[in-house]
């Protein structure tokens, strides 16, 4: 992988010299490859998909659905498994809200979640949809077998849970998790935002019923995201967003819906963000997300290496590099955070994000509830640049001590 070469595809390093972007968990950079896609849509045939028969209309209709299989290549899923969304909040509204939980109401969960997951489940509570039922995690923030055979039983409708935290890298153990759900009768729902750009998904080996993810994350575009799911469990999700083209027929009195995943997707879509999300996936997969994982897990162990020889570091969730994508959320002793991360903006172009990162009961559990900053770094970041963010942060400490 040349990581060199990889950077020239990112017009943003052109155009802003000396930027470290380590803030990918948040959004990603775009490459000219993903940009380009987006504005062949947009100058050379800007129609609506499935409903007009000029040309240009039939052109988007065909990119559309030719996007909608370059998802599913990229996540071992068909492509009638991908439900185009907004994003991964989105996707995890549909199911969280929509499932049927009329035989049973819990839905299983980790206090490490982010709020796109807690608060949908929060809100089936409220309104005595649901109940819930928590997986408990330690300080380290590892979800564990044992822990996750506890709270998941026979009332359990639904587990939702992440692929990868976006507050400490660390990832859940899918697969013995979709086990203990599947022989409890209950489904699984996984949030893939940080997960599936960062390694590489198999969506029918993991036997999870739902994974929801955003193009944002994953060098796409902002304002889509897919939810990918199994023909049979798409069947226990009642309507959610209805209107045009999610139907066969309309009477006053009698409607027919399309069967999933179009049955999702009412209105006009994002035909450029799907389109440029399907050039990322293209993107991602030539240069191997094998390799990519590679790097980043390298890049993890630096990461850690020159946060932990900084004097008074905390570090959140295990110390074991290779339990983490190259992720890591800190404090520094006697700086806050905020200025942690402005201090590395303004002295040495660090992109970094400092906070609670929408996950505020997980960061009281490991002992972060008043924040912290994080560095999260995906393909295009280097050694050298996390040299410059070792050095920076050096003079930063000493502001502290
Ligand atoms: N979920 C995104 C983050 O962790 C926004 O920064």
């Amino acid at each position: 992988m040349d990581i060199q070469k990889i950077r020239q595809d990112f017009p943003i390093f052109q155009k802003r010299q000396g930027l470290v972007y380590f803030d990918s968990a948040c959004t990603t950079l775009k490459p000219r490859q993903v940009l380009e896609a987006q504005r062949a849509y947009n100058e050379e045939y800007s129609g609506c998909a499935g409903r007009s028969a000029h040309a240009i209309a039939r052109q988007t209709s065909d990119a559309f659905e030719a996007a909608r299989e370059k998802v599913a290549k990229f996540v071992n899923a068909k492509p009638e498994s991908v439900a185009w969304t907004r994003n991964t909040t989105e996707g995890l509204n549909l199911v969280i809200r929509s499932l049927d939980y009329s035989k049973r109401n819990k839905i299983v969960t980790t206090k490490l979640e982010h709020h796109s997951v807690l608060l949908p489940i929060f809100e089936q509570r409220r309104r005595g949809i649901a109940t819930t039922g928590i997986i408990e995690t330690g300080k380290d923030g590892v979800v564990t077998e044992e822990a996750c055979a506890k709270a998941i039983d026979r009332d359990t409708a639904l587990v939702a849970i992440h692929h990868t935290t976006n507050t400490t890298g660390m990832r859940s153990p899918i697969e013995k998790i979709v086990k203990i759900a599947h022989d409890n009768g209950a489904l699984v729902l996984i949030d893939g935002a940080q997960g599936v750009p960062h390694s590489k998904f198999d969506f029918q080996k993991s036997g999870a019923d739902f994974i929801a993810f955003s193009g944002h994350k994953m060098l796409g575009p902002t304002g889509v995201g897919c939810l990918v799911g199994k023909p049979e469990a798409f069947e226990n999700l009642d309507t959610f967003i209805v209107g045009g083209e999610t139907i066969e027929t309309v009477e006053m009195d009698k409607v027919v819906f399309m069967k999933a995943p179009k049955r999702f997707e009412a209105g006009i879509q994002n035909y450029s963000g799907a389109i440029g999300l399907g050039a990322a996936c293209d993107y991602l997969s030539k240069i191997g997300m094998g390799d990519i994982e590679a790097h980043e897990r390298k890049m993890a162990a630096e990461l850690i290496g020159a946060i932990s020889s900084i004097p008074g570091s905390q570090i959140y969730g295990t110390p074991d590099p290779a339990k983490r994508c190259g992720l890591a959320s800190f404090n520094l002793k006697g700086v806050d955070k905020h200025q942690v991360a402005l201090m590395c903006d303004s002295m040495s172009k660090i992109a970094l994000r400092s906070g609670l990162f929408c996950a505020q009961p997980g960061m009281e559990s490991m002992g972060a509830g008043k924040g912290a900053v994080r560095a999260s770094l995906y393909l295009y970041n280097t050694p050298e640049e996390i040299k410059v963010f070792k050095d920076t942060l050096e003079k930063i400490a000493k502001l502290g001590s």
